[in-house]
């Protein structure tokens, strides 16, 4: 399977949101990557329940894809309109309950995916594999746009591909934090499937939307 892009809405224009995702949608990009952040499992607040309920009316091809940084998700969940078609990504550092919450992920016919940040060892994943779909390995700390990456996030990366392949879950591997021109490539070959394309890459200043979708895309590919 060739390496599928997520872009992500807090790097773009949010003062244009509703063309940006139009723009997306007509490049064939995959995902769009929407960050969810309370303020208290992580120090930020990005978009509302609501802006991400209403980009489910905008996507003719894109699907959501959607980072909770919160603790407790599921309590946005109706909010969010989480239903078919959705990836869902909750952190491990954040439910008190995480196979209910991802149970109730799939209830509502998305896709569970589990978040560990860059201190969480992937071994605490096992016990969830038989559960969800996918991992989204952060190798930034969350809660901004624009942060290094953390060192030891390749071989983290590797890692967790190394336990996908050995249980034969057949999970994706997403990669989100620093998804650089310079790493990208790299992350791939670490066995990363799914790259949050931010403002480290597609969202640099001054760079063209359509070409910078098509380098990622070969990068990645
Ligand atoms: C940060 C978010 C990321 C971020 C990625 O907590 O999860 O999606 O926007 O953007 P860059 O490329 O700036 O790390
Ligand atoms: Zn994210």
């Amino acid at each position: 399977m060739r390496g599928l892009l997520s872009p992500s809405l807090m790097c773009a224009d949010v003062l244009n949101l509703q063309s940006e995702l139009e723009a997306l949608d007509s490049l064939g990009v995959s995902y769009i990557h929407l960050d969810f952040m309370d303020n208290k499992f992580v120090p930020n607040i990005t978009f509302d329940p609501t802006l991400i309920r209403s980009v489910k009316g905008v996507l003719k091809n894109m699907r959501r894809d959607i980072h909770i940084m919160a603790y407790e998700p599921q309590q946005y969940f109706d909010s969010m309109d989480i239903g078919e078609g959705d990836i869902v990504a909750v952190h491990y550092e954040a439910c008190d309950d995480l196979r209910a919450v991802i149970g109730e992920i799939r209830s509502r016919g998305a896709s569970p995916f589990v978040a560990i940040s860059p201190d969480t060892a992937p071994s605490v994943l096992l016990d969830y594999f038989d559960i969800i779909d996918g991992v989204l390995c952060m190798t930034v700390y969350p809660g901004f746009a624009g942060r290094p990456i953390v060192e030891g996030s390749f071989e983290k990366l590797a890692e967790i591909r190394k336990l996908i392949d050995e249980n034969k879950s057949g999970l994706l591997l997403e990669v989100d934090g620093h998804v650089s021109w310079d790493f990208c490539k790299k992350m791939r070959e670490c066995g990363a499937d799914i790259f949050v394309a931010g403002s480290s890459s597609i969202y640099q200043k001054g760079l063209k939307l359509d070409e910078s979708i098509k380098r990622m895309n070969e990068l990645v590919q």
